[in-house]
């Protein structure tokens, strides 16, 4: 039986190494869709395209061979047979994506991509934006991941400093503000909580305290599914 555990957040809440950590436990396999918007991105920058002409880079994510690994512990992402796994998480990139990403074709392209990917045998962690909303909404187990805009700002400038960036909170938190506009005020798909996710708030949680009580989340659920 397929059964998708879907895992939707802004970023700072610490999605993706929880996403990865229920995988790992459950041994289910993992898809990090934000990788696949980041991958059309890549693309579009390659191939000097202006990431705001919709025309230019939706005839881009059209044809694209985008394939994913589903190994939590590895998250490859291959754009025609070459590993952009590392790429991917460039400074360009990052400035770059949440243009691309609010493009209705390029999603559309995406999403049908995803729901194939998510299909299929067993169990599976999807994370993303609008997993529970759009791409699977009839998941068994949907979370929503939340947290203050100051967490998040703080947790994020902490690994900036950690990889040898300025420490700048307050820039870091107005970003942050920004960004959480720009995604919840965005005309397809804007980043919300599915009305039967179940929302938790991590700004006072630490990471165990998080991937414990989804996986009670799924438990329960698997045995509601029997
Ligand atoms: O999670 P991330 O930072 O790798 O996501 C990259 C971008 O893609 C981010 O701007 C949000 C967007 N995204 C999206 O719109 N829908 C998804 N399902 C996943 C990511």
């Amino acid at each position: 039986m397929n059964f998708v555990i879907a895992i939707d957040g802004p970023a700072g809440t610490g999605k993706s190494s929880v996403s990865r950590r229920l995988a790992r436990a459950l041994g289910a396999r993992y898809l990090d869709t934000g990788a696949m918007y980041r991958m059309v991105t890549l693309a579009v920058l390659r191939a000097g395209v202006d990431p705001a002409d919709a025309d230019a880079v939706t005839a881009i994510a059209a044809h694209l061979p985008i394939s994913v690994g589903y190994d939590p512990d590895e998250n490859r992402c291959y754009l025609a047979g070459e590993d952009v796994s590392v790429e991917i998480r460039g400074d360009e990139v990052t400035r770059a994506v949440s243009t691309v990403s609010s493009i209705p074709a390029v999603r559309d392209r995406m999403v049908s991509l995803q729901r194939a990917l998510a299909a299929g045998q067993g169990r599976i962690v999807v994370e993303g934006r609008d997993i529970g909303t759009v791409v699977v909404p009839d998941a068994p187990v949907k979370v929503f991941l939340t947290a203050s805009a100051e967490t998040r700002a703080q947790r994020r400038n902490e690994q900036n400093v950690a990889a040898g960036l300025v420490d700048n909170y307050e820039g870091v938190l107005a970003d942050v503000r920004r960004r959480d506009r720009l995604d919840s005020t965005r005309a397809v798909s804007p980043l919300r909580a599915a009305d039967d996710a179940v929302i938790i708030d991590t700004s006072e949680m630490t990471e165990d305290e998080v991937v414990a009580r989804v996986l009670k989340l799924v438990r329960q659920r698997s045995g509601a599914a029997r």
